[in-house]
């Protein structure tokens, strides 16, 4: 079944700069369609200012969709948004807790305001506190938390009334990597434990680690959907980065040269070299060497892989994830 299903899923934002007369629209979603399967991680992989949040939060019943329609959780979006509210969580980028509770505070109030008894919510508090291990300094004041304890305690928020589908926008983003990797863990066992989770993330690496599925959202729109798997393997090819002394427009005529191959699909300037995708990359290789070579183009550096994710999205977007960032 799908938890989620979008249709044209569109929003647009007015609004007046202050102390400038004139009213700006930006369209922030574009008419976005797509299926989130019931128990899988779906990753929602974007630059900033992509999309990712508005679409999310209209999904969580937090923003009015200015058209478009959707089910959520087997519910009408905007029929049934309290039907939708039941059976999700959602844990937004800069967090939901009060600082000056402690953790377990925060969790028993987000019991109660969910309906449950305060017998009910003593015991749901106690379950998440060590099902996500915050048992150790989870009574504490928020306000002392470490950057990867709050988040954690953030998920539990979010993990209060059980919900089938969780929604996490930018979980890790700022937490050093050894928290990142200790909340994707979390992550992956709430999935086994049969919650769908929807993530957003602007990091190649976290899509890669944790997603089953994914979207790639840019200016407003899905450019690609799909497992990692398919969506690599659709660019096809591999990948060859070439280190190239850079003097007086060498990579340029390098370029040039190689575009001019039958066996090369692209080739584009990347960190004082070339990167191609070639069709075969065994046989492509020394044909690409002899010609560099018989050119007195000086080659530094040479490696091949299969597609990454950032290939992925250079292939959709015309650029890399960082550049889109830039
Ligand atoms: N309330 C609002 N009023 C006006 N414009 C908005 C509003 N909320 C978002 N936008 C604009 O909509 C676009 C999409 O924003 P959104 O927050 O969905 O991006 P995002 O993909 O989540 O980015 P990030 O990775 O930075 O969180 C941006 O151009 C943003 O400035
Ligand atoms: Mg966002």
């Amino acid at each position: 079944m799908n938890i989620i299903e979008t249709r044209n899923l569109t929003k647009t934002f007015t609004s007046r700069t202050r102390g400038k007369g004139a009213a700006r629209t930006v369209e922030a979603v574009k008419g976005v369609n797509m299926i989130v399967r019931d128990g899988e991680i779906f990753g929602f992989l974007g630059p900033n200012g992509a999309g990712k949040s508005t679409t999310m939060r209209m999904l969580a019943t937090l923003l009015v969709p200015t058209s478009g329609q959707a089910t959520v959780g087997g519910h009408d979006l905007l029929r049934e948004p309290s039907r939708v509210r039941e059976r999700i969580g959602y844990v937004g980028q800069s967090g939901g807790t009060e600082s000056s509770l402690t953790g377990r505070e925060n969790l028993m109030l987000q019991a109660r305001l969910y309906g449950l008894s305060a017998a009910e919510a003593r015991q749901r508090t106690t379950e998440l506190m060590e099902t996500l291990e915050l048992a150790s300094f989870g009574d504490r004041l928020v306000k002392t938390f470490s950057g990867g304890q709050r988040r954690r305690l953030d998920l539990a928020m979010g993990m209060v009334h059980q919900p089938a589908l969780l929604f996490l926008d930018e979980p890790t983003t700022g937490l050093d990597p050894q928290s990142r990797v200790h909340l994707w863990a979390e992550v992956r066992k709430l999935r086994s434990a049969g919650t769908t989770i929807f993530i957003t993330t602007h990091y190649l690496d976290e899509a890669d680690a944790l997603c089953d599925r994914l979207a790639i959202i840019d200016h407003g729109t899905i450019v690609t959907e799909g497992t990692l798997d398919s969506l690599k393997r659709a660019i096809g090819g591999d990948v060859i980065a070439l280190g190239l002394d850079v003097q007086n427009g060498s990579v340029k005529r390098a370029q040039d040269l190689l575009l001019a191959q039958p066996y090369v699909r692209n080739a584009r300037e990347a960190d004082g070299g070339i990167s191609l995708v070639v069709e075969g990359g065994e046989s492509a290789l020394p044909s690409v060497l002899r010609l560099l070579d018989g050119a007195e183009m000086p080659i530094r550096t040479v490696s091949m892989a299969r597609p990454s994710l950032d290939d992925v999205f250079l292939h959709h977007t015309g650029r890399t994830l960082r550049e889109a960032a830039e």
